[in-house]
């Protein structure tokens, strides 16, 4: 597709590999998430459950996380792949759709896949227009 850049299939191949690391025993539902930061830097996320459900983490946040923590400043480009068995569409969580606005840049590139399974482009404002800033 027209929009993808060269490294995108690699991003989402490191978001599907993530995937499979997923603690995901109680929805059998596994995420993963790549996220690029400014540097160029690669942090990767999964999902992990917990007996307690409320206390499971989604693996964007995890993946925003570990850039935080890493000193990255800035979201450029996040993939996104979450399925049951195999990856299928997966949009963000209301929450991790906050999580990714807060540090998202001007020109940040969301990448998913469409309901054929093939890769696709958003943005956060497509996510989540109006989102809320302090
Ligand atoms: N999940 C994510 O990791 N990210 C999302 O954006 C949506 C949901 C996880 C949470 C839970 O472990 C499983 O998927 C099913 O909701």
């Amino acid at each position: 597709m027209i929009w993808l850049m060269a490294d995108d299939a690699r991003l989402l191949e490191r978001a599907r590999a993530v995937r499979l690391r997923a603690y995901a025993p109680f929805s059998g539902y596994r995420v993963g998430a790549a996220v690029v930061d400014e540097n160029g830097d690669v942090y990767t996320g999964c999902n992990v459950e917990n007996s307690s459900y409320p206390v499971g983490t989604c693996a964007e946040s995890n993946a925003v996380g570990a850039m935080i923590a890493a000193g990255g400043t800035q979201i450029k480009i996040i993939a996104i792949v979450g399925g049951h068995e195999e990856p299928e569409a997966c949009t963000p969580c209301g929450a991790c759709r906050q999580t990714i606005a807060e540090f998202a840049a001007d020109d940040a590139r969301i990448l998913l896949l469409d309901a054929s399974g093939e890769p696709d482009m958003q943005t956060i404002d497509d996510l989540l227009p109006g989102s809320f800033k302090l």
